[in-house]
């Protein structure tokens, strides 16, 4: 089964191939309109959001409570920038500040300028703090790992494809096999600043360190007087059905990016949470972003720390993750060769010599459910955590049946 592409929806994908930057290789739907676990398209089709914009919809489209605050702050006041102080930015921080048991916010936009802001924060604070000299700090990342796009984060990429073309890279970064305390040890010198690490490998296709690998790497940190730095923008904020990834093995990391969930899929909202001494470090006219912080920005972001707070988020995910990996484990043999991931989150590794992943998100999409493939032949499903279990069980038996009959 095909996707038959409706005349409307194939006008916007040819002004979309004509005037957007092709670095996208998008499905062929155009979704018009989105509300909870669904969107529909330009024809008034509906699908089934089984991606949820990569974490950044956790609390699925348009939550009622997110767009209320966002239309209440739009009738106040949407930007100052930092040349003065608002009424949401200290509420925003000591909220979330709180909500992560954290001392500072460091409020940015985008994930990748939150990872950026935390090397930099980490490359100051061994300069300043622990005595690393000038320009020579070095900072561990894993093998496979995605931290965004700027030319800094992908100098430390394992991945061609990032790559390929935009050196000269940034020194100071070392990568070794995620998921190998032993190997980050060995890397570690007196230079070393930080370990910058994903506590689920969410591009790599969805992959979880053996079990007590996190709490290695906070070990290996504490006796060397080196940062843990979690990037938590796609793992955290209750996907794995807890606050953070991190909190599985019951460690807490030095400084937390964050971003996606943080502003609610309504805007871009990032920031680093962490320690007060470490990012104490900043000081005024060194680092910052006219939009980093604004009073809409924040306004979303409170709302979106409401939400954590009750939990309720953090148990759907537990819930219906279980109930998701039962299923989709049962298709172990029957097309797929593995399933991966933890709470509402599942890679599903699609059997050699099967359907590949860009086939198999096609299908589905012909079938109403829009999911995505990573690395050719993974299928990352993360649903909005708002699905239900209904909803779960037929984007699930969408996926058996494109497994089992390809197109
Ligand atoms: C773990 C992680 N870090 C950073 C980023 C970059 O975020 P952004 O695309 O908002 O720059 C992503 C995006 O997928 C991510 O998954």
């Amino acid at each position: 089964m095909t996707a038959t592409v409706p005349a409307a929806a194939a006008e916007l994908i040819e002004l979309d191939e004509r005037w957007s930057t092709h670095n996208y290789h998008p499905l062929p739907v155009v979704i018009a309109e989105a509300e909870g676990a669904w969107v529909t398209d330009v024809a008034g089709r509906r699908y089934l959001d089984f991606l949820a914009g990569y974490s950044a919809l956790n609390f699925g489209h348009r939550h009622p409570a997110l767009v209320a605050a966002a239309v209440e702050q739009l009738g106040r006041v949407t930007l100052t920038s930092r040349a003065f102080h608002h009424d949401q930015l200290g509420l925003f921080c000591r909220e979330l500040a709180e909500l992560t048991g954290t001392d500072l916010v460091l409020p940015m936009n985008s994930g990748a300028e939150a990872v950026e802001s935390a090397l930099k924060v980490a490359r100051k604070w061994a300069y300043q703090v622990k005595g690393v000299p000038q320009d020579t700090a070095e900072i561990i990342v894993a093998g496979s790992n995605f931290h965004g796009r700027t030319t800094t984060i992908v100098s430390f990429s394992t991945d061609d494809l990032a790559r390929a073309d935009f050196g000269p890279f940034t020194p100071g970064f070392t990568a070794v096999k995620y998921g190998d305390a032993q190997a980050v040890e060995a890397a570690i010198t007196e230079r070393t600043a930080a370990i910058l690490v994903e506590p689920v490998q969410g591009e790599a296709g969805v992959v979880v360190p053996p079990a007590g690998y996190l709490r290695e790497l906070r070990r290996l940190c504490d006796v060397n007087d080196v940062l843990l730095v979690a990037d938590e923008i796609q793992s955290g904020l209750a996907r794995t059905g807890t606050l953070f990834a991190l909190d599985h093995e019951g460690v807490r990391a030095d400084l937390y990016t964050l971003g996606k969930a943080l502003g609610g899929g309504i805007l871009p909202v990032s920031a680093v949470v962490g320690r007060g001494d470490v990012l104490g470090v900043l000081k005024p006219g060194e680092h910052g972003s006219t939009f980093g912080g604004n009073p809409l920005a924040c306004a979303v972001g409170r709302a979106v720390v409401r939400l954590l707070r009750t939990g309720e988020f953090q148990d759907r995910s537990t819930a219906l993750g279980a109930h998701l990996h039962e299923r989709l484990n049962d298709l172990v043999g029957h097309g797929v060769a593995e399933v991966r991931g933890r709470g509402l989150w599942a890679g599903v590794e699609l059997a050699p010599g099967g359907v590949t992943g860009r086939v198999a998100s096609e299908a589905m999409m012909a079938r109403g459910v829009l999911c995505k493939e990573t690395q050719d032949t993974t299928l990352r499903v993360a649903p909005p955590l708002v699905i239900t279990e209904a909803e779960l069980d037929h984007g699930v038996d969408v996926i058996a049946e494109v497994i089992g009959t390809g197109r």
